[in-house]
C-alpha cells in the first residue's frame, strides 16, 4: 500500500538505482534521459500524488528552455516546481520603476501547461537585489518599494502560485540582532516591521496562495541549528500572535552527509510546535552535500547519500503538517554546488556523483 511513510522507500530505491546507472555511465549527457524504471507510474510525481503529496525541484528556466532532456524529467518527475531564480527580484527588476516578467511568465506557463504546481520563490530576500537597491531604496520609501513590488508580482501571478515564500532567511543569529534578525538590506531601512509589511502585502495581492517564512541551518540538532530553531520559531508564534498572515514554514533542508546523523528529535519537536501553530510544513530546498566523501568512493557516496534521503523525508512526512518536498536542483549537473565558483563543495565530478534527489 503506497503510505507517506513508504515514500520514504521508493525514494531510496529510486536515489539508489539512478546513482548506479550514473556511475556505470550509462548516459552520455550530464543531463539525460531518466531511465524506464522512473517513469510514469514509477515516477516520483506518481507516488507524490498517490499519497496526496507535493513532489518536485527548484528549476533552472534556461537549462528548461534550452534542453529538452532537462524539461522531459522536469514533467516526468515533478508535480511542483519552484524558479531557482527567475522570481527573484533580481530577475523581474531591471529599474526602480521597471518590472521584466517575461521569463517568469514563461516558467509559470510551463507549469501550468504541464500540471504542475509552483511555489513562488521569493518576495523579500537579503539577497538577488538588483544593483540599483543600494542607493535608490531607503528609509523614506523602502515601505513603498516592497509593497508595490509585491502587489505587482504575487497580483500577476494570482490563483496560479500554490505558496509564496514572501521572506526568506530573515534570522541570523550571527548578526547579534534583537530577536535573532538577519541585520540585511531590508532590515537595516525598515527593522524587523519589513516582515509583518511583506507578509500583509502579499496576502492583499493573493488571497489563497500559501504565505511561507522560509529559512536554513534548522534541521540538525547541533547547537548552532538548535538556536537558530528557537529563534524562528520565536518569529512564527510572534506573528501569529499578531494576526499576521502566515500560513507555512520552510525548512530548506540543505543537508550534509556528516550531519545525518545530528537530525532528529530537535526537529521533530520544532515540527510539533509548527503544526501547534496551524502551519503547513514545506521540505524546500533539499540537497546532500557529499563533499567529505572521498572520490574514490563512490559505492559509500551513494549508499550514505541516498540513506540520508530517505531517513530525513520519511521522517518528516511522519508528521501530516508536511506536505511539499521539492529538491534544489533536479540533478548533479544543474545543482548550485556544481555550479562554477561554488564555495561550499570542493569536489565537482558532476554526474559521477550521487547528490541530487533525482539522480539521473
Ligand atoms: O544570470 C547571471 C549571469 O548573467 C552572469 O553572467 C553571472 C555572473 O556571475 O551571474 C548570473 O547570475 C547568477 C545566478 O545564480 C544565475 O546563475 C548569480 O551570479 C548567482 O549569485 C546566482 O546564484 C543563486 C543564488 O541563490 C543567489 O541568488 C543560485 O543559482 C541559487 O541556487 C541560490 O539559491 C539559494 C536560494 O535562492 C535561497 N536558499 C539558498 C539557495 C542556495 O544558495
Amino acid at each position: 500500500m503506497r503510505t507517506r511513510r513508504t515514500f520514504g522507500r521508493d525514494l531510496l530505491a529510486a536515489t539508489a538505482l539512478a546513482g548506479w546507472k550514473s556511475r556505470g555511465g550509462l548516459f552520455a549527457d550530464a543531463i539525460s534521459i531518466p531511465s524506464s524504471e522512473f517513469r510514469g507510474a514509477a515516477s516520483l510525481r506518481a507516488h507524490a500524488a498517490a499519497r496526496s503529496l507535493y513532489v518536485g525541484s527548484a528549476v533552472n528556466t534556461g537549462l528548461l528552455e534550452d534542453d529538452s532532456g532537462y524539461r522531459r524529467t522536469v514533467v516526468e518527475q515533478c508535480n511542483i516546481i519552484s524558479a531557482e531564480n527567475a522570481m527573484k527580484w533580481a530577475a523581474l527588476r531591471p529599474g526602480p520603476e521597471q518590472f521584466d516578467f517575461a521569463l517568469a511568465d514563461r516558467f509559470v506557463a510551463f507549469a501550468e501547461a504541464n500540471g504542475i504546481a509552483v511555489r513562488g520563490h521569493n518576495l523579500c530576500w537579503h539577497e538577488a537585489l538588483p544593483t540599483w537597491f543600494t542607493g535608490t531604496v531607503n528609509r523614506d520609501n523602502a515601505e513603498q518599494f516592497l509593497t508595490a513590488h509585491i502587489a505587482a508580482v504575487a497580483g500577476r501571478y494570482q490563483g496560479k502560485i500554490r505558496s509564496w515564500d514572501v521572506v526568506n532567511e530573515a534570522i541570523s543569529l550571527a548578526d547579534n540582532e534583537p530577536g535573532g534578525m538577519r541585520n540585511g538590506p531590508w532590515y537595516k531601512v525598515l527593522g524587523p516591521r519589513f516582515i509583518d509589511i511583506a507578509f500583509r502585502a502579499a496576502r492583499a495581492a493573493d488571497p489563497r496562495t500559501l504565505l511561507t517564512y522560509n529559512d536554513y541551518g534548522i534541521e540538525t540538532d547541533g547547537a548552532a541549528d538548535t538556536a537558530k530553531r528557537a529563534a524562528v520559531l520565536a518569529l512564527l508564534a510572534r506573528m501569529k500572535h499578531d494576526g499576521v498572515p502566515l500560513d507555512a514554514v520552510g525548512i530548506q533542508s540543505h543537508l550534509s552527509v556528516d550531519s545525518g546523523g545530528q537530525i532528529g528529535s530537535g526537529l521533530n519537536e520544532f515540527l510539533k510546535e509548527a503544526a501547534r501553530l496551524g502551519l503547513k510544513v514545506f521540505i524546500t530546498e533539499l540537497d546532500v552535500n557529499d563533499d567529505s566523501i572521498g572520490e574514490d568512493n563512490p559505492k559509500k557516496r551513494g549508499e550514505q547519500v541516498a540513506a540520508l534521503y530517505r531517513n530525513y523525508v520519511g521522517m518528516l512526512l511522519g508528521n501530516r503538517a508536511v506536505t511539499d518536498v521539492l529538491s534544489w536542483g533536479i540533478s548533479d549537473g544543474s545543482s548550485w554546488l556544481n555550479a562554477p565558483g561554488a564555495k561550499f563543495r570542493a569536489r565537482h565530478s558532476g554526474r559521477e556523483e550521487t547528490l541530487s534527489l533525482i539522480h539521473i
